[in-house]
């Protein structure tokens, strides 16, 4: 099949998915198979030599992955994709691919605190170096970069306060000092936000949250080019055991078809929960890429063509404010996730970003008062009067202060 002239909604359907050629089965069948028969010990060598293509063991892929691997490929406009067994196996494993001892790598600020705690507990134990930049300023990074910078690593919109990064501006500055960009773009998915195509080398992805979408699979995913991939695949997941299954992997190719659907009412939804609590009187500060106000509205309706599922906003009151709102929440639900159908609220200090000392938090705006809301697929009526009615009390306190 033709592939190259679907649109992105056929695509999410029908990539990589034939009907069964022995069966006429619409739904691909799962293979849970582990080990591979040959015909002889010559093509046995030739594949594990890599010499042919072909599946030969369970933890270097499988063909229900394959099918996967390849609608990623496409989706994200890469050579080539690899599922993993987590976003953090896939954020791990792309930056083992190209750093070793002795290399520097600059990180972007408000980054996904697993993706901090590996820059600044584990990957320093084996001799690589970070330095996060704030990657809004070119001249920053620019400043940053050392003889020794191999990688450039960044995630944007961030988690939690939805900063924009200009990947093309960025990796034509990183490319000029010879280092590989590598971009999280888990929160946008390749449905509102092509990083490949502006410019960088490798894309990761927690397809544990919208590209599944379902809050059912931990997964991920490293996109990039053939000969990259397959050393990731053979070398890093290989060797540490980072693989996906086919059970999960027919779970997010089912999740991927409603991608389209599920990523525009997140947006609609998402967008109205902003003006709404931007106008409130008990926020603080509201971090939204749709609204005017964000400080890089511009880029991000240049850079993305929707603004994402992700509200972020800081109560008045700080943290015992902040954590008294979503105590008093009925429908959101207090949650480590995002991108899933229920809307799932969280605060970042005291729960993902935990692992950032405080001193950085503050520096990185992840303050105690900060709230990052993931919209989930309910009527947003619903959700604006449950953040109504757990606001309200916040408004006495508010206006008893003042
Ligand atoms: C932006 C981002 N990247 C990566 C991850 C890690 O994903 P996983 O939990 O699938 O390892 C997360 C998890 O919340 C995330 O928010």
């Amino acid at each position: 099949m033709d592939t190259k002239k679907w649109r992105m909604d056929t695509s999410l359907i029908h990539t990589g998915q034939e009907p069964c050629q022995k069966t006429g089965a619409v739904v691909s069948a799962v293979v849970p198979a582990v080990a591979y028969a040959f015909t002889d010990a010559e093509a046995a060598a030739a594949v594990v030599a890599g010499e042919k293509e072909g599946i030969y063991y369970g933890r270097y892929g499988n063909p229900t992955i394959a099918a996967l691997e390849a609608k990623i490929a496409v989706l994200e406009n890469g050579e080539a994709a690899l599922g993993v067994s987590s976003g953090m196996a896939a954020i791990s494993g792309a930056l083992l691919a190209f750093l070793k001892q002795g290399d520097h790598v600059i990180c972007t600020r408000d980054v996904y605190g697993g993706s901090y705690k590996f820059l600044t507990s584990l990957a320093p134990r084996y001799g690589i170096a970070v330095d996060f930049a704030d990657c809004t300023d070119l001249a920053a990074v620019e400043q940053a970069i050392r003889p020794d910078t191999r990688v450039l690593y960044l995630e944007t919109p961030s988690n939690p306060c939805l900063t924009i990064l200009d990947i093309e501006r960025l990796s034509e500055l990183a490319h000029a000092h010879g280092l590989t960009v590598i971009v999280d773009n888990t929160f946008m998915t390749p449905y509102l936000q092509k990083p490949l195509e502006l410019g960088a080398d490798v894309v990761v992805h927690s397809a544990t949250k919208y590209l599944n979408g379902h809050g059912d699979v931990i997964a991920g995913f490293i996109v990039g080019k053939r000969e990259a991939i397959q050393f990731m695949r053979k070398h890093i997941m290989g060797d540490l055991g980072q693989n996906l299954n086919a059970w999960d992997a027919f779970l997010i190719l089912r999740g991927l078809k409603t991608l389209g659907l599920r990523m525009r009412q997140h947006c609609q939804s998402a967008e109205q929960i902003a003006r709404y609590l931007e106008a409130h009187p008990a926020i603080e500060r509201i971090y939204y890429p749709g609204l005017s106000s964000h400080p890089q509205h511009e880029l991000a309706k240049r850079q993305m063509s929707g603004m994402g599922g992700i509200v972020s906003f800081e109560v008045k009151g700080g943290a015992q404010a902040a954590k008294s709102f979503i105590n008093a929440l009925r429908l959101a639900m207090i949650s480590f996730s995002l991108g899933d159908p229920e809307t799932l609220v969280q605060h970042p200090a005291s729960m993902t970003h935990f692992s950032i000392p405080p001193e950085e938090r503050e520096a990185f705006q992840i303050t105690e008062g900060l709230i990052r809301l993931s919209t989930g697929l309910e009527d947003v009526s619903d959700i604006i009067e449950d953040l109504e009615q757990a606001l309200r009390p916040l408004v006495s306190t508010v206006k008893a202060g003042s």
